[in-house]
Formats: structure tokens, C-alpha cells, sequence
């Protein structure tokens, strides 16, 4: 599909971040197995996640693209727009969940690192 210039930059930022989710991933099914990867990767997953995807991707979207969308009749409230905005919100809140969780390892703490923190719970 042909998009403009900045459409295609959003889209290629997206997956730019599915390649790190993907891996975040691989990381969190090695939690617990020897070949387990050090609370760093997941301290930078976190620090890419807020820079990149959310400080830098969200913040486009969120200054650039929903208000066009919305002056173009898409609805904040109960569409598309506000349903990416939760998800933004979300996105966040696992920010938050994962740096808390890789410091809980760092600190020998006794919760798992795949256990949510207080307050994430049921957040995806
Ligand atoms: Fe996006």
C-alpha cells in the first residue's frame, strides 16, 4: 500500500517496535531457565518503550495524526481515536509494570519477574 511520507514513517516506527516486542517476549519465556536474560535487557526494553515508542511514536500520533483524524470526523469518543489513546494509556502502565518488575530482579526481591506489580494487574 502506497502512504505518504509521514503515514509510512508511523507505520515503519510500528514495526520498528514489534521487532522489540517480539523480543521482549523471547526474553520473558526464558524468565526462570538458565539461559535467562539480565534485569539490563529489560531496564532497555523499558527505556526504548518510553523514548521511543511513547515519547517519540505516541507523541506523534497523539500531536499530528488523531486530530486530523478527528477533524476529519473520526471520533475521539467511542472510536478509533480514543480506543488508540487507551491503548497509549495502557502501553504506559506496562512501562511502568516492566521497569518495576526488572528492578524487583535486580534487588534479589522475591516476586517473580513475570508477576505484575500492584496496580497493573489485568492491564495488557
Ligand atoms: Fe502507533
Amino acid at each position: 500500500m502506497n502512504y505518504s511520507r509521514p503515514i509510512q514513517m508511523l507505520v515503519d516506527e510500528h514495526a520498528v517496535i514489534n521487532s522489540v516486542l517480539d523480543a521482549l517476549e523471547a526474553a520473558v519465556a526464558r524468565i526462570g531457565r538458565p539461559d535467562a536474560l539480565p534485569p539490563s535487557f529489560f531496564e532497555q526494553a523499558a527505556d526504548f518503550f518510553a523514548g521511543f515508542a511513547d515519547r517519540c511514536h505516541h507523541a506523534k500520533e497523539e500531536t499530528h495524526l488523531f486530530p486530523r483524524l478527528e477533524a476529519r470526523g473520526i471520533p475521539r469518543d467511542g472510536g478509533p481515536v480514543g480506543c488508540m489513546l487507551s491503548e497509549h494509556e495502557a502501553g504506559r502502565a506496562h512501562i511502568r509494570a516492566l521497569r518495576a518488575a526488572a528492578q524487583r530482579v535486580r534487588q534479589g526481591g522475591q516476586r517473580r519477574a513475570d508477576e505484575p506489580a500492584s496496580g497493573s494487574a489485568g492491564v495488557r
